[in-house]
């Protein structure tokens, strides 16, 4: 499962100078061209809302393989999303498109990637691809 957080439905017109201009339709369309050449199938999610956020984590836990994350502004904030996120026990990675620790001081720390096994920060959206990587890796290796 791949989950997008809080204003991510927006990409491709939302701050283009620091997202780009890929809309989020055309992320998944990335996502799922990779999937396929690894013979995985993807559920791609957004929500702008933290429960139901939570509620998809849970269900990636007794559903899926692996769970690529990017949670937005609720890695800064959402005590709640990482506590969901500790209790999921398949492969996670977080992403962000952007360098957030070239951004402001509040964009520094995520609170939910320590709850996740790796992170991958400003590679742009191609962060979702090298996550779909890491975790085949990951699981090749385990
Ligand atoms: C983001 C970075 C967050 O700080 C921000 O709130 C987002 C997007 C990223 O992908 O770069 O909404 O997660």
């Amino acid at each position: 499962m791949i989950i997008n957080g809080a204003n991510l439905n927006l990409l491709g017109t939302r701050e283009v100078e620091i997202y780009g201009t890929a809309s989020l339709k055309q992320v998944e369309n990335l996502c799922r061209k990779k999937a396929e050449s690894m013979q995985w199938s993807i559920d791609f999610r957004q929500s702008n809302a933290e429960g139901s956020l939570i509620d998809m984590v849970q269900e990636a836990q007794n559903k899926c393989n692996a769970l690529i994350i990017n949670p937005a502004a609720y890695a800064h904030t959402s005590i709640a999303l990482r506590d969901a996120l500790l209790n999921c026990s398949i492969s996670k990675i977080e992403v962000h498109i952007s360098n957030t620790n070239k951004r402001e001081k509040f964009r520094h720390n995520s609170i939910t990637a320590a709850a996740v096994d790796g992170v991958i920060i400003g590679c742009g959206i191609n962060g979702y691809i090298l996550a779909l990587e890491a975790i085949a890796l990951m699981q090749k290796n385990s």
